[in-house]
Parts: structure tokens; C-alpha cells; sequence
């Protein structure tokens, strides 16, 4: 009697053992093939923000923002960041006057005037020059009106996009650069799109916004195309992360502290039992 019930739960777990290996094989089956429009896996770049210890090149962020401000801002937003905290620690450290500088650069919708009017003789809306404590200003009043103006797609707000997209900054790199290679022969692109490999489904709506020379750096790097994406990422990357420095140096301070202390409790553990044996 014993037997027989071992050798049934046997027969049994046998059973659910095929059925597991089965039901594995055929979910491997129904899995969908690799095909040429799956994007490639991010190009690995070297940051000098990497590591437990990596830092910002406070230049890279400077020229950075210059490649955001002249080339990505008549497509993209930035809503996250203020003026003013391109002054702040941390980030691309321009000064208090160069961050006024650079705001009052922008317009952006002022508030009623004296006599209460929101809009000026024309009907147009009233504008006033920006203040460091004002938000970069989008490019497109609405959504419907940015898609219009990019073949039916959104270019998404790049204040979070390096933290949003598997492979951070390796992906904003790899999609600047990659956008306008050469599609593969036969592979036939939709009206309006441009081959980029590193993107879903290897096409986009965006063009390749970066060239060899696109802005001129006032420091006198090279502006080759590599130079001008590892800039505009490292900003992005801040931007992101605007409080990644502070963050490691904290961790840092943490581990010293732990490190301390874990000393201090070794030598009063030794004390407390010291003659105890
Ligand atoms: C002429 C308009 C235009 C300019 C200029 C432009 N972009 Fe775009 N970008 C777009 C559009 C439109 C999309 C959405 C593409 C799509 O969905 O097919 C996009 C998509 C992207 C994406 C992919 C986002 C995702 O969802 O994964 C990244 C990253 C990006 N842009 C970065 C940049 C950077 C960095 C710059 C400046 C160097 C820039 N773009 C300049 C229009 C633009």
C-alpha cells in the first residue's frame, strides 16, 4: 500500500515536471523573433559622471547646455529646469549674472499688465523677458501643435529622459548619433522618418539633429559630432539627476562614518569582555 501511493506521487510530480517543460518550450516557440526592426543595444560610452565617485565636467555641462538652447530647444522642452539652477552646485555652475544672462534670453507669457489687459493691441498674448527663477520655456504651446510640426510624433520633455530610458545616457548618445545612418538596403522606411537603428523599431520622426559643427563652442573644442553628444547627454544626465554629486558625496560620508564607528564597537566590544574568559 505504502508502495503504491510512492510510486503514484512519483507518476505525478513526473507529470508536472513534463507539463512545466512543455509549457517552457512552448512559450520559447511563441516568443517573437528577433527581427531588423528590434534596436540595437545602446553604444557604451565613458562618462565622467560614472562611478561611486564620478563628477560632472562642469565644462561639458556648459557646452552642453549651449547644444540644448541651440539645437534640441526648437523641438524639445526642458520644463524641470529653472534658470536658476544653472547657477546652482552641482550643475553646469554658470554665475548668478550669466544665468540672468541667459533667461533673459527667453520670452515667456507675462501675467496682466496695469490695466489689466492679458494680451496687447493685436490680440497677441503679452510676453516679458524671463528671470532666473522661470522655467525653460517649450518650444510649442501644446501638444497637438508639436506633433504638428514633427510628422505626427512627440519629441518627449528631456528634463527626465536620461533617467527614463533603459541605458541612461548611453541611449540619448546612441540615438543623436545613430539617427540619419544609412538604413540597410531593402529596408523600406515610412515617409518622413529617418533610420536610427538604436530606436524602437529602428525609425524616427526626429531628424538627425546633430552634425559635425552644428554650434560653435566658445572654448574652442572641437565641435565634431561625438563632442557635441557627449555634451548635450552629460547636461541632460544633470538634468536628470540634478543632486548626483551631492548624493555620492553623502554616500561617501556614510561609509567613513560606518566605517568609524564600526571601529569604535570593536574596541569597546574588546573592553567590555576583556579578563572575561
Ligand atoms: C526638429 C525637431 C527635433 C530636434 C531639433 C531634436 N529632436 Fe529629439 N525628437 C524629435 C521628435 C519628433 C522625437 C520623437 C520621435 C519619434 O517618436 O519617432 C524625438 C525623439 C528624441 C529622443 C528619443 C526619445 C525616446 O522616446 O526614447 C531623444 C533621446 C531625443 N529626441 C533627443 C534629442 C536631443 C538630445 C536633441 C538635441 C541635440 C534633439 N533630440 C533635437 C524632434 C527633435
Amino acid at each position: 500500500m505504502a508502495k503504491s501511493l510512492r510510486v503514484k506521487s512519483f507518476a505525478f510530480a513526473a507529470l508536472i515536471a513534463g507539463a512545466g517543460i512543455m509549457s517552457a518550450i512552448a512559450a520559447e516557440s511563441t516568443a517573437p523573433a528577433p527581427s531588423s526592426a528590434e534596436p540595437l543595444p545602446p553604444k557604451r560610452v565613458s562618462w565622467s559622471f560614472q562611478g561611486p565617485f564620478g563628477t560632472f565636467d562642469r565644462a561639458a555641462l556648459q557646452r552642453g547646455f549651449q547644444v540644448y538652447k541651440e539645437v534640441c530647444s526648437n523641438c524639445h522642452a526642458l520644463k524641470h529646469i529653472a534658470f536658476r539652477n544653472l547657477a546652482d552646485p552641482g550643475g553646469p555652475e554658470f554665475t548668478e549674472a550669466q544665468a540672468q544672462a541667459l533667461a533673459a534670453g527667453y520670452m515667456v507669457p507675462a501675467g496682466p499688465n496695469d490695466q489689466g489687459q492679458t494680451v496687447d493691441d493685436k490680440g497677441q498674448p503679452l510676453t516679458r523677458p524671463a528671470t532666473p527663477a522661470d522655467y525653460v520655456p517649450p518650444p510649442f504651446p501644446n501638444e497637438q501643435s508639436a506633433r504638428a510640426s514633427n510628422n505626427g510624433a512627440l519629441p518627449p520633455d528631456l528634463s527626465l529622459i536620461v533617467r527614463a530610458r533603459a541605458g541612461g545616457p548611453d541611449y540619448v548618445y546612441s540615438i543623436v548619433t545613430g539617427d540619419g545612418t544609412p538604413p540597410p538596403p531593402g529596408m523600406k522606411m515610412r515617409p518622413g522618418m529617418n533610420y536610427d537603428p538604436y530606436f524602437s523599431g529602428r525609425q524616427i520622426a526626429m531628424p538627425p539633429p546633430l552634425t559635425n559643427g552644428a554650434v560653435t563652442y566658445a572654448d574652442g573644442t572641437p565641435n565634431t559630432l561625438d563632442q557635441e553628444a557627449r555634451d548635450v547627454v552629460t547636461f541632460l544626465t544633470w538634468a536628470s539627476e540634478p543632486k548626483m554629486e551631492e548624493r555620492k558625496r553623502m554616500g561617501f560620508n556614510v561609509m567613513i562614518y560606518l566605517f568609524v564607528f564600526t571601529g569604535l564597537l570593536y574596541l569597546s566590544y574588546r573592553r567590555i569582555w576583556h579578563g572575561a574568559h
